[in-house]
C-alpha cells in the first residue's frame, strides 16, 4: 500500500456487507475507509478487519446524515469513489416506523451525494440496493427489466434512492453511478473472524438456523408449507456475503474504468426452499435442526431467483460459492462468535490464521480514472 493507493469511503463500512466489503477491496488494492454511526454495528470488527487484511483500518466514527463531517471525510481521504451501505434494513419494522426508514434512507444518500458534490471531485458512488424493489414479480428468474413495486417502506426508500441517482446522472453525466440490488446475503468470511451479527430475534432464516444449531432458540418455524414451489416452502437466491463483496468491488472498477452507469441484480441464480437450506445446514455442521411449520408469514412471496446474466456481462462477475459454502460459513462464525462481536476472543491471536495476502502473482492492480 502507497499514499496513492487509492481510498474508497464506505458509508456503513462497520456492518455485514461493509465489512466484507472493506476485506474485498483491500486485497484488489485500494484502501477502504469506514465511516459508520456504530448504530446497528460493533467496534470489534475494526480490531477483526486489522487481523484480517494486516492493515491499519481507517474509521471515521459519525452519522452519514452529518453533510458537513461525511465531506471532511471524502476529503481529508481522497476518496476516488464510495460505497453506500449505510442505512436501515429491516422490512417489518420500516411498516411501523416509515418516517425514521425515509429519513435514514433517503436523507443518507442525499446527505452523500450533497458531500461529494459541494466539495471533491468524486463523482463515482456503488449504492447497496435491494431485489425487494420488485415486490411480488410475475415470474422468476427476475431481471432488471422487470417493472419495481416496492411493498414496503423499506422498499421504497430503496426505489427512492434508485431513482434520485437516475435524476442525478441526467442533470450531469459526470455522475458514475453502481445500483447493485442484492438477493439474500448469507454466510461469514471463512475465517470466522466476521460475519453477521443481528441483535435480538433475528428476522432472517440464516441467522434464525445458525441459532437453533448453537441451542439458543429450540426450532426454527418454517412460515409456510403450501406454497406452489417443489416442497411447498419459499424458495430464495441465498448469495455468499464473499461473492457479494466481490461484486462491489467489480462495480467499483467497472464505474473508475468505464466510466458507465449501471443496475444490476446480484445473486445466483439458483433457489433454494426452506427446507434445501435446513438439509444443507444439517449437513454441514453435522447437528440437526428441529423444526415446526408455522402459517406463511405476511408478505412472502412464494419464489424469488434472479437472472444474473446482466452482471456478467457488465460487471464480469458472477457467484462462485455454492450453499454448502454459505451454510459451512455461517457455521464456523456461529459456532467461533456465539455471541457475535460481543463474544470475548482472548485465543484469537492462538486461532488466528494467517492474515489473507493478495494473490502469488502479486496485488490486483486497482484501476482508477485519470
Ligand atoms: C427467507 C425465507 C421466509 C425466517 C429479506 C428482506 C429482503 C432482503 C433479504 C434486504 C422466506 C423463510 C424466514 C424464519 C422461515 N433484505 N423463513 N423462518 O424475506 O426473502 O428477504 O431479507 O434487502 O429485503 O425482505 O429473507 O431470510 O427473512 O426469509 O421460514 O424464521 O425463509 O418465509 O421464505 P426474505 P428471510
Amino acid at each position: 500500500m502507497t499514499e496513492n493507493t487509492p481510498s474508497v469511503l464506505l458509508t456503513g463500512g462497520a456492518g455485514y456487507i461493509g465489512s466484507h466489503t472493506f476485506v474485498a477491496l483491500a486485497e484488489a488494492g485500494y484502501q477502504p475507509v469506514i465511516l459508520d454511526d456504530f448504530s446497528n454495528s460493533h467496534p470489534a470488527v475494526l480490531e477483526r478487519l486489522a487481523q484480517l487484511t494486516g492493515r491499519r483500518v481507517p474509521c471515521e466514527k459519525g452519522n452519514v446524515l452529518d453533510t458537513a463531517f461525511v465531506a471532511e471525510v471524502l476529503q481529508r481521504h481522497r476518496c476516488v469513489a464510495a460505497v453506500h451501505f449505510a442505512g436501515v434494513k429491516a422490512v417489518g419494522e420500516s411498516v411501523q416506523q416509515p418516517l425514521m426508514y425515509y429519513r435514514n434512507n433517503v436523507s443518507g444518500l442525499l446527505s452523500l451525494l450533497e458531500a461529494m458534490a459541494g466539495t471533491t471531485a468524486c463523482r463515482s458512488v456503488v449504492f447497496s440496493s435491494s431485489a425487494t424493489v420488485y415486490g411480488n414479480p410475475a415470474s422468476v428468474p427476475i431481471d432488471e427489466g422487470f417493472p419495481c413495486a416496492p411493498e414496503s417502506p423499506y422498499a421504497q426508500s430503496k426505489l427512492m434512492c434508485e431513482n434520485i441517482l437516475a435524476s442525478l446522472r441526467a442533470s450531469d453525466p459526470s455522475w458514475r453511478t453502481g445500483v447493485l440490488r442484492y438477493f439474500n446475503p448469507v454466510g461469514a468470511h471463512p475465517t470466522g473472524l466476521i460475519g453477521e451479527d443481528p441483535s435480538g430475534i433475528p428476522n432472517n432464516l440464516m441467522p434464525f438456523v445458525t441459532q437453533v444449531a448453537v441451542g439458543k432458540r429450540a426450532r426454527l418455524q418454517v412460515f409456510g408449507s403450501d406454497y406452489p414451489t417443489p416442497d411447498g416452502t419459499g424458495v430464495r437466491d441465498y448469495l455468499h456475503v464473499s461473492d457479494l463483496a466481490d461484486g462491489h468491488v467489480a462495480a467499483v472498477q467497472a464505474l473508475l474504468a468505464k466510466g458507465e452507469s449501471f443496475t444490476v441484480n446480484l445473486g445466483t441464480g439458483q433457489g433454494t426452499s426452506v427446507l434445501g437450506v435446513v438439509r444443507a445446514f444439517e449437513r454441514a455442521s453435522g447437528r440437526p435442526i428441529p423444526f415446526e411449520f408455522a402459517p406463511r408469514r405476511a408478505g412472502d412471496v412464494a419464489q424469488y431467483f434472479a437472472d444474473v446474466s446482466l452482471a456478467r456481462g457488465v460487471l464480469g462477475w458472477r457467484a462462485t460459492r455454492g450453499i454448502e459454502e454459505m451454510c459451512r460459513d455461517s457455521w464456523h462464525w456461529q459456532q467461533r462468535n456465539p455471541d457475535g462481536y460481543r463474544t470475548q476472543t482472548s485465543d484469537t491471536a492462538m486461532h488466528m490464521p494467517a492474515p489473507v495476502r493478495n494473490s502469488p502473482n502479486g496485488p490486483m492492480r486497482p484501476v482508477v480514472s485519470a
